[in-house]
């Protein structure tokens, strides 16, 4: 903050301060009555009610200067007025570091004692699992969704349906390291023709596709292109998180449109890696909550 806005600050401040004081005084200078005339005091209305201007009660006045020297104790402690730190020293980045500090020192040596804990026990453990809810609702609920059931790109984790493998230590890996999918885009390659012909072969996998002829043409295509990643009989590679393209289920939507997209631009499907953020132990507790959310199916 530059000096002048600091400047600034203050002034108001303290200047409204002293305007809500001052306010206070001025009207009590005279008992408003005595200066009222008769026309003012014979101001009636339905017969009866008359106007008065009495002075303000005793116990609200108190309350009244009570607030304006609260105001005062406060910002000569706290920070309010401008560039002034208060005499507490108080920062909300202090407080904040201080409660980061202190839940550390509460549940470190609670996280590394799960660490010690086999995935597959460590699921079935109730408390370790409402810990590994909130990570997960911190930290991967904002694309796999609260409940872990994901959306069109991000892969539900509760359909014991793996991209890259479910084994437990696999899954450990993929949160630890992360994992990138690199689905190339056949769009330039194969033109508009030869993705229909491919895409209704891939169609053709779950039983679905529409034109035998055109699936018969694109199943050579696919023999050539796709075979590498996605196998002869469209299983698909979890060394390369290269998806099974039999099992009906989609990760970018399950339509022929979608289809259509996926091979004509290609997918990059990017799972952040957590072992910097989150350390190993926090990890550790998320990937078996996330265990624990396959196997309740
Ligand atoms: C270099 C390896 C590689 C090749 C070659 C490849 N794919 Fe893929 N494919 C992938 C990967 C990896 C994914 C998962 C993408 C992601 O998760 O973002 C994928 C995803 C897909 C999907 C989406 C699946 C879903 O669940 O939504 C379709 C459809 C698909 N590929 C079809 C094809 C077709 C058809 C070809 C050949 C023309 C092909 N792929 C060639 C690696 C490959
Ligand atoms: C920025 C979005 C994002 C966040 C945050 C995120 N993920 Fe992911 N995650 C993805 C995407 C995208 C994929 C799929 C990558 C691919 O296409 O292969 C994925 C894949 C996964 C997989 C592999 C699924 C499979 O089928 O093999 C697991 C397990 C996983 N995430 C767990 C987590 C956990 C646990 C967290 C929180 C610590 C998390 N993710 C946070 C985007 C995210």
């Amino acid at each position: 903050m530059t000096t002048f806005w600091s400047i600034y600050i203050s002034v108001i401040t303290i200047g409204t301060l002293a305007g809500c004081f001052w306010l206070v005084r001025y009207t009590m200078r005279v008992n408003p009555n005595e200066q009222l005339g008769e026309k003012e005091l014979n101001h009636k209305w339905d017969g009866d009610l008359v106007e008065y201007n009495n002075p303000l009660p005793k116990w609200w006045l108190n309350l009244f200067y009570g607030t304006i020297v609260f105001a005062a104790i406060y910002l000569t402690l706290y920070p309010g007025l401008g560039t002034w730190e208060g005499l507490f020293g108080w920062t909300s980045h202090k407080q904040y570091e201080q409660e980061v500090e202190k839940a550390a020192a509460k549940y470190d040596p609670l996280y590394a004692k799960y660490a010690q804990v086999p995935l597959t026990e460590l699921a079935k453990n109730e408390d370790a699992m409402k810990i590994g809810q909130s990570l997960f609702g911190n930290n991967c609920a904002q694309c796999h969704g609260s409940f872990g059931l994901g959306n069109k790109g991000f892969p539900n984790l509760t359909d014991n349906d793996w991209l890259w493998g479910g084994k437990p230590e696999t899954i450990e890996q993929t949160i630890l390291q992360g994992r990138n999918a690199a689905m190339p885009a056949w769009g330039p390659t194969l033109g508009e023709d030869g993705v229909k012909a491919v895409a209704e072969y891939v169609l053709s996998f779950t039983g679905r596709e529409s034109d035998k002829a055109l699936a018969e043409k694109g199943k050579q295509t696919f023999n050539t292109m796709c075979i590498g990643c996605h196998g002869a009989d469209g299983k698909g590679n979890q060394m390369l998180g290269a998806a099974n393209l039999t099992d009906d289920v989609w990760l970018y939507g399950s339509s022929k449109e979608d289809i259509i997209e996926t091979i004509t631009h290609g997918r990059n499907g990017k799972m952040p890696g957590w072992e910097k953020v989150l350390g190993k132990d926090k990890a550790h507790l998320v990937a078996a909550y996330v265990l624990s959310l396959s196997q309740d199916q």
